[in-house]
């Protein structure tokens, strides 16, 4: 439904679409990507466990609470907040955190669609050279089997060292994101996740039964599920929250915004923990199926953000079938990259629609392109403007690159305020009846969410958003 309807007017077509839609949403880098680089980087499964804690008692608690505000508001983030404001009789400046929660998702699009645009390229890559084995006659040979281990690695800094190509990639990504957003909330967002979340669950699982089979699954099970407690400390549980809020999309517009569209019959808190289940179910899984590899290939899992880009290809390369699987790892970590990326560009792109008026066609093309600009200065800081430190004012960022910057300012303080924010505001401030009833939840689960939400999530996120801001504290 393109065009110049209001985005209220919009609506899901049915749960499952809105189910697929905010998993596809949650669904991403941060399960692929980032959560088996921290997993890694902080010694397994203690940062495992605390995890899954932070998941069930403040991120779960919180999806529920802001697919809530967009439901009881039906609007974009800003006005949703101030729609439940109003029932509430609290004051309109609570759309400070549809705000906050805005720029946050325009600042996530900005770094994100920069490393989209690397597994972008690294799909492209493993696609020619299974093509090459196909046509060589050698379909299950390593990926790149005629490169060293050194030359494989090289690719990343390779593609660092091109800016114009990195500016390129971006640019494709988000030309592919605008496409779907354009064309609607059923025609778009919910046909693209019915498609691509199918595929994505059918490689995760096909790739991962592969991994365990070839790979060293016994020692990853163990680093992922056996807590060594000696390796817990305040930054690992920081770390872990962190990237709770970041996986299950908070904070960031992203599921208020889904929220608004979806129906007054649909029962939100079993919708709301389907989300979350879904997402943590595949950030374990996502850990099943990269560390057996890692580990039979004799990698480091603590090798950081080049896990994926630099570790991974290596191993792909020392195993048979790796240019079958490699190619197939990158399509389907682009599926989620791409599924999330949409929510992120809807978010805005409804306020957008809503507050000027614009048709859905301007606005996701406007939207699109300041994403594009200031996400360029993003790519470049990997090479041409790599020496620019823009927050060198602030002692905790003053040596972080642009990149780094634009996802610290998100990760460190605007996650964190927003999930804060939201869990003031609905745990004290919104009606409680209005909040009860779009729960659905009744007796004891109703008072137990609601404790969650008021006292757990503000003193735990407190906490984040205190240690993030001045590390010296954890010593
Ligand atoms: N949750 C997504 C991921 O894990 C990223 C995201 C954050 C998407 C915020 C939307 C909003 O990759």
């Amino acid at each position: 439904m393109a065009g110049t309807a209001p985005v209220t007017n919009e609506g899901w077509s049915s749960r499952t679409a809105f189910v697929l839609a905010a998993v596809g949403a949650a669904v991403g880098l941060g399960n692929l990507w980032r959560f088996p680089t921290l997993a890694g980087e902080n010694g397994g499964a203690a940062f495992v466990l605390v995890y899954i804690a932070c998941v069930i008692f403040i991120g779960l608690p919180l999806v529920l609470s802001e697919v809530l505000i967009g439901r009881a508001g039906r609007k974009d983030a800003v006005e949703s907040v101030v729609v439940v404001a109003e029932k509430s009789n609290v004051s309109p400046r609570w759309a400070t955190l549809g705000w906050v929660e805005l720029l946050a998702a325009f600042l996530i699009m900005t770094t994100y669609s920069v490393v989209a645009g690397w597994v972008i390229y690294y799909a492209y890559n493993f696609g020619g050279d299974l093509l090459a084995n196909l046509f060589a006659g050698n379909i299950f040979s390593g990926a790149f089997a005629s490169d060293t281990p050194d030359q494989i690695q090289a690719r990343m800094p390779n593609l660092f060292a091109q800016p114009g190509l990195m500016i390129a990639l971006h640019a494709l990504f988000i030309v592919l994101t605008v496409g779907v957003v354009a064309r609607g909330v059923q025609a778009g967002i919910e046909k693209a996740a019915m498609i691509l979340m199918p595929a994505f669950f059918i490689l995760l699982v096909a790739i991962t039964i592969y991994s365990g089979l070839t790979g060293d699954f016994s020692k990853a099970s163990s680093f992922l599920f056996t807590p060594d407690f000696s390796k817990l400390s305040a930054s690992v549980i920081n770390d872990a929250l962190g990237q709770a809020l970041f996986s299950m999309s908070l904070g960031s517009a992203a599921l208020m915004t889904y929220g608004a569209y979806v129906s007054s019959e649909t029962k939100l808190a079993p919708t709301a923990t389907m989300i979350a289940f879904a997402d943590t179910g595949v950030a374990l899984i996502a850990g099943l199926m990269i560390f057996p590899i890692v580990f039979a290939a004799g990698l480091d899992p603590a090798s950081g953000p080049t896990l994926m880009f630099q570790s991974l290809p290596i191993a792909f390369h020392d195993m048979p079938g790796g240019s079958i699987v490699g190619f197939f790892f990158f399509v389907l970590v682009f599926f989620a990259a791409l599924t999330s990326s949409i929510s992120l560009v809807e978010a805005p792109t409804a306020w957008l629609i809503n507050s000027k008026g614009w048709s859905r066609l301007q606005s996701a093309i406007v939207m699109g392109l300041t994403i594009f600009l200031v996400g360029v200065l993003g790519a470049l800081s990997f090479n041409v403007l790599s020496d620019v430190r823009p927050l060198a004012f602030w002692s905790l960022m003053e040596d972080q690159d642009i990149f780094n910057s634009l996802d610290g300012l998100v990760g460190k303080l605007l996650l964190p305020i927003a999930a804060f924010l939201t869990a003031i505001f609905v745990g004290w401030k919104a009606d409680r009846k209005l909040i009860e009833a779009e729960t659905g939840l009744e007796g004891g689960m109703f008072i137990f969410w609601r404790f969650l939400v008021s006292w757990v999530g503000p003193i735990a996120v407190g906490l984040i958003l205190i240690f993030g801001l001045f590390p010296s504290l954890l010593g």
